[in-house]
């Protein structure tokens, strides 16, 4: 055809009549490689409708059901795994093994949802009456979890098709349809994944996937008396170009009677997406300034490795990633050596050769990333190697003597640039990571376990790995940010009880 991939909707591919498209730049050539349609606000008004229509009937079709359904969209997407990876690699450079990595990653996800669904939602409650005081035995309460009904879903760049699964799979099971909106960097991969949810069978209208650029729309949208003078804002990681479609059509989208909770990943957008929203759940996980904390008894080999996994795989785009070490003086200058040893190590180059190091997303974030660099040189932070730069391709740089005046000490870089800062206390650590307005992880590095313990739960943020590097896997675990890093818990139980809601019916006896 003319080489734009279709949007989903009504169970079909189709061209947006805006006779438009979106291009995805090749973050290592820099060139356009793919295109997408740039759907219409009415084309995203009608597969809103009928997401509500068939999500009536898919909440009455048999758990069991859906859950073969997910299976077999499970299976399909395991099976595809080859062009989907091939996707991420060309539109979000991610090394070909973690390209392949996440499809699998994704199948697993999808059919662990479909078991987890079956015992989740296959059991209720049964209450009666006369345990609280002054009541007789005259009501039975039975309650069980319902669906919300539409789910819009938003994943970020970094795990175009991972990040929407951990959305799409949980929604469906719990009995709600789906609208995705994949980002733009990863939208043909998304496009792939969402092929597979086809191929399995769900029925029409159940998942739509839309695709597009806010600003194609955004006059249209804006003319609206309701939008005019809304905010305009736009995700610097995620390039989320329908994060300006909410902004100017906040009702349309997440508000009110269409769209029944919204899950989202990314960056600060989010903020501004919950301000928006109406009186909907909402699932979000905006990003993280993960700080690992070495004690002086830590196993500095074990925490060198996992800072430079922690740091520089996917070159640093992960919301978990290491983001700042915080090490005690005492061991610094052992650890920073082993650090350096392996970041020598590190390839650089084409994520088609599975390189380590592989170009970040976009221009803008290249020159962000730079930024932080420049700042931090001026205000003397010690390069443990030169600073280099070609096209997005940042080479791995490890910042020793980084102070709390430089932006790189607070500011999540997403990129292959990590901060190493000298403490004289457990305290001085602890008190850094709780001075971010960030909340995600955080690791320590100790062979006490006891005073790991203590410095967890000193810690303010969502979770604490002792002697690991922050993840968000495995994916039944729950997930969660404190602060500016999120509203709500993910994790596949997690996210399947935050799309229901309980439902009690009573039964009153004579
Ligand atoms: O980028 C955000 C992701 O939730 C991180 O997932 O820990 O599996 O890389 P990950």
């Amino acid at each position: 055809g003319d080489g734009v991939f279709k949007y989903y909707s009504s169970g079909e591919w189709k061209k947006s009549s805006s006779g438009k498209s979106v291009p995805i730049i090749n973050p290592t050539t820099r060139q356009p490689h793919f295109k997408v349609q740039a759907c219409t606000q009415e084309e995203v008004n009608k597969l809103i409708e009928e997401a509500k229509t068939a999500q009536k009937s898919w909440a009455k079709t048999p758990l069991w059901k859906r859950a073969e359904l997910l299976h077999k969209a499970a299976a399909l997407l395991k099976e595809h795994k080859v062009p989907i990876a091939e996707c991420l690699v060309k539109e979000i450079a991610k090394p070909a093994k973690d390209a392949a990595t996440e499809a699998v990653r994704s199948g697993d996800l999808v059919s662990y949802c479909a078991e987890e669904g079956v015992r989740v939602l296959g059991e209720g409650k049964f209450m009666v009456s006369d345990s609280f005081p002054g009541n007789e035995r005259t009501k039975y309460c039975l309650t069980a979890k319902i669906p919300l009904g539409v789910i819009l879903a938003i994943p970020p760049f970094n795990y175009p098709v991972n990040l929407a699964v951990s959305k799409i799979a949980p929604a469906l099971i719990a009995g709600n349809s789906i609208v995705l909106k994949p980002p733009t960097q990863g939208a043909v991969a998304a496009l792939h994944m969402v092929h597979c949810f086809h191929l399995a069978g769900f029925p029409k209208g159940l998942i739509s996937c839309v695709t597009g650029r806010g600003s194609e729309i955004g006059d249209f949208l804006t003319m609206h008396p309701m939008h005019s003078g809304t905010a305009y804002a736009r995700d610097r990681k995620q390039s989320n170009d329908l994060v300006e479609l909410y902004l100017h059509c906040p009702d349309v989208l997440i508000c009110g009677l269409n769209i029944f909770c919204c899950c989202f990943t990314g960056g600060d957008t989010g903020i501004a997406i919950s301000k928006k929203a109406g009186m909907i759940p909402l699932q979000m996980e905006l990003g993280g300034k993960d700080a690992c904390i070495i004690l002086d008894d830590a196993d500095l080999d074990l925490a060198a490795a996992n800072i430079v996994k922690g740091g520089f795989s996917y070159s640093g785009q992960r919301c978990t990633a290491v983001k700042v070490v915080l090490v005690m003086e005492s061991v610094a200058n052992a650890l920073v050596e082993k650090v350096k040893a392996k970041v020598a190590k590190l390839t650089v180059g084409l994520p088609e050769d599975d390189s380590d190091i592989t170009p970040v997303v976009t221009e803008s974030s290249a020159n962000f990333i730079e930024g932080l660099v420049v700042d931090a040189k001026q205000k003397g932070a010690t390069f443990c190697q030169e600073y280099r730069r070609e096209g997005n391709l940042i080479w791995p740089l490890l910042l020793d003597n980084v102070r709390p005046d430089m932006r790189i000490a607070w500011e999540e870089p997403f990129g292959p640039v990590l901060p190493v800062i000298r403490i004289t206390s457990v305290e001085e650590g602890i008190h850094h990571c709780n001075a971010s307005n960030f909340g995600l992880q955080g690791c320590v590095f100790t062979r006490d376990i006891s005073k790991a313990i203590l410095i967890s739960d000193a810690m303010e943020t969502g979770t604490v790995q002792i002697n690991s590097a922050p993840a968000r896997g495995p994916d039944h675990f729950p997930f969660q940010g404190l602060k500016d890093s999120g509203i709500g818990s993910q994790g596949i139980t997690n996210s399947i009880n935050m799309m229901t809601k309980i439902k009690t019916t009573v039964i009153n006896l004579p």
